[in-house]
């Protein structure tokens, strides 16, 4: 896994975490991973720090889903207040679900009026595959080289990002996303390709799912516009478009609240999940009332905790929290001046490649200072250099070689300044002292 910890790289490690990862080992098993060359035990959060158990602080550029902050008050207090009330499901009448719904249908474009609860990202583009299989009368699923969408079975084959020891199903077809602007122009044709196959495999086209900022691809959000072609693709075939917003959803792109909105385009389907509860599970299928409708007159759905009064509760004050402390604008602007810092590194430093993004999510590439090629024991080395300088990023893309950087969305100019001093300082060293002999791909 990029960035994961390695026991066989022998790194020292205070007792007490060495001791923590033993017994999650021998009660865990062994399909979890932990981030880091030296993993990081997390006891507390507030805003965009987070505390070790030895009272250190890191910078949190990673985490999407504390889209509001770590710990923000008025979440909090929505859930203990909700929880202290009543927490039922949605087979009873709750005034609060019903209203949660209905503003946060309002924040999509007009055509998209109906909602359906889950509790992950995974379980929405599970049903989001079962509404389009359905509605499409096919099975083919065309997704990106290096996706990933999900856990379930059917998503695991949907999933390339996943590896080789998993799958993928004989009814999906992988497509580029392209590594140039131009290349990217021409991702219809790809599509196209795609749904070509699948037909001449007697499979006819369901869906075009994506990610709309391409995060396990290595984050692409350029040219605007890019997707629409490709739309027009998959509806030709006769089939539709889930735009997965678990990661650009909410604001994170600055400029509106889903990523999609990007490329000027109404999706059949949007998927969203991660932020909605601030880390309080709550996730969904948002689409229009033809489709949830042809789906729901033949099947009959039920999920025990998608939709709760509390989940709705949180929901609800993430939803506030975006709109009073003015969120959307302050990913743009700040995210706005973490890249033009980025880009000033990139001139200083040549290890520093192509930096792409959109708001607060921004790709980098690490590439060897001399051919310019990826190199992602460099990349994993800087997230551990930054990692020991208190600063949380990972990595992305098929290769490793990209800087995921991705902060809650309450990140402040003078935060976003201290990363790229931190960042300036590594690199830095590197070029005074050359790349360290790296284990596991990485820092010693
Ligand atoms: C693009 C995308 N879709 C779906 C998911 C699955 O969400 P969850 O982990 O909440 O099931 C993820 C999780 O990382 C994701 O990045």
């Amino acid at each position: 896994m990029i960035n994961g910890y390695s026991p066989d790289a022998n790194v020292d490690l205070p007792p007490h975490v060495a001791a923590l990862i033993a017994r999650r080992q021998k009660v865990m098993g062994s399909a979890y991973r932990l981030f880091y060359e030296s993993p990081v035990e997390l006891v507390r959060g507030k805003g965009v720090w987070l505390y070790d158990s030895l009272g250190r602080a890191y910078l949190d550029m990673y985490n999407n889903v504390s889209c509001v902050g770590h710990s923000h008050p008025a979440v909090v207090e929505a859930i203990a207040r909700q929880a202290g009330q009543l927490n039922t499901h949605t087979r009873y009448l709750n005034e609060s679900v019903v209203g949660y719904a209905e503003r946060l249908v309002s924040t999509f474009p007009a055509a998209l009026s109906n909602v359906m609860f889950t509790c992950t990202g995974s379980e929405a583009n599970d049903l989001a595959l079962r509404i389009a299989k359905k509605c499409a009368r096919g099975s083919g699923i065309i997704v990106t080289e290096n996706a990933y969408h999900g856990v379930t079975a059917a998503l695991a084959r949907i999933s390339p990002s996943l590896g080789s020891g998993v799958p993928l199903g004989s009814d999906v077809r992988t497509v580029a996303v392209g590594k140039t602007p131009a290349e990217r122009l021409q991702f219809a044709d790809r599509v196209q390709l795609a749904a070509d196959d699948l037909k001449r495999h007697g499979i006819q086209p369901a869906a075009l799912i994506l990610d709309t900022i391409f995060s396990s691809d290595g984050v692409y959000a350029d040219p605007p516009g890019f997707l629409v072609p490709a739309v027009e693709v998959i509806r030709r075939e006769g089939g539709i478009f889930i735009a997965d917003e678990v990661q650009p959803g909410f604001g994170r792109t600055g400029e509106a609240m889903w990523g999609f909105s990007r490329h000027r385009l109404v999706p059949d389907l949007v998927t969203i999940g991660k932020p909605m509860g601030n880390g309080y599970p709550i996730a969904g299928v948002v689409g229009s009332s033809t489709l949830m409708d042809e789906f729901g007159h033949a099947v009959r759905y039920f999920n025990t905790y998608g939709g709760t009064p509390v989940a709705c509760a949180a929901g609800a004050a993430v939803l506030t929290v975006i709109e009073n402390e003015g969120l959307v604008e302050n990913a743009r602007r700040v995210g706005s001046l973490l890249e033009q810092g980025l880009r000033e590194l990139a001139r200083q430093y040549d290890l520093i490649g192509e930096i792409r993004g959109a708001g607060l999510f921004i790709g980098v590439d690490v590439v060897d200072g001399v051919t310019r090629s990826p190199s992602p024991a460099l990349a994993s080395c800087i997230v551990n250099l930054l990692r020991q300088n208190g600063m949380l990023i990972s990595a992305s893309g098929p290769a490793g070689h990209v800087l995921k950087i991705r902060p809650p969305l309450v990140l402040k100019e003078e935060e976003a300044a201290m990363f790229i001093s931190a960042l300036r300082g590594i690199l830095h060293s590197l070029k005074q002292n050359g790349t360290p002999a790296m284990a596991n791909g990485g820092l010693a």
